[in-house]
């Protein structure tokens, strides 16, 4: 594949990750895929239009960029990848993802995604909270950290190549697309399924993902698929 292996790159500061790769790519593009983690991030961004909190060298924060077609189910593939990296460091506890994206644990945000199209690039941006000990009031009832639930510290570094290899991993086995194969994969990890969920217009018990991997609702007006927005699922967040 073209875009591997990666080339990595460390930086010490930056505005966020997601923004660094994209001005690269709408300057010269590149050769092939590229992966940049920071230590901190002055403005790092989460998705629908939020502002993503990161602790200076304890928060993972690195970004992606593949040039790839653009596939529907793109996001839910990266949750995937960034699920299986994670899992070496949970085996033992009650990981999942919460629809598209977020990688939960004992309900609680583990990491987070913002998948954002440039020319013909996919930048994943990952924040995954590594060591971190605590976390601003408005989200600690709701974050938690391998550091929390495991009690020690990790290489944050190691963890950077883990998800790089891991997303090597998924595009080789799935391709760029949200093959049934992975749809059959999120769905057995998807921590919505079953529950009263509830969106801003909506609410019904999610019963499966879509092949476009929408979220499929049954509402008193029969299945009706989401595709975008905030979705609340009862007992989680
Ligand atoms: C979310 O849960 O809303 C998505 C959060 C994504 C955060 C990561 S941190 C690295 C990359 N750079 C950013 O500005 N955002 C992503």
């Amino acid at each position: 594949m073209i875009n591997f292996p990666l080339d990595t790159v460390y930086l010490e500061s930056v505005d966020s990750t997601n923004s660094y790769l994209k001005r690269i790519i709408k300057e010269s593009g590149l050769a092939r895929g590229m992966s940049v983690m920071t230590k901190t991030q002055t403005s790092g961004r989460g998705r629908l239009g939020r502002s993503w909190l990161s602790s200076e060298g304890d928060t993972l924060c690195m970004s992606i960029a593949v040039k790839a077609p653009y596939f529907e189910g793109f996001t839910l593939l990266a949750a995937l990848a960034v699920y299986d990296a994670l899992m070496p460091f949970c085996s033992d506890k009650n990981l999942q993802i919460k629809w598209p994206n977020d990688i939960i644990c004992n309900s609680k945000k583990l990491s987070g995604i913002l998948c954002e199209r440039v020319n013909e690039y996919t930048v994943i941006g990952i924040g995954i909270n590594v060591n971190d000990k605590a976390f601003a009031s408005e989200i600690s009832h709701k974050a938690t950290s391998l550091f929390l639930l495991n009690k020690e510290k990790f290489d944050i570094k190691e963890i950077f190549k883990g998800v790089n290899k891991s997303f090597e991993d998924t595009f080789s086995r799935y391709g760029f697309s949200f093959a049934k194969d992975a749809k059959a994969k999120y769905e057995s990890l998807c921590a919505n399924l079953g529950k009263e969920v509830f969106t801003q217009n909506l609410n019904g018990v999610a019963v499966g993902i879509g092949e476009d991997g929408s979220l499929l609702l049954k509402t008193d007006g029969g299945i009706i698929p989401v595709s975008s927005g905030e979705v609340a699922v009862h007992n989680i967040y």
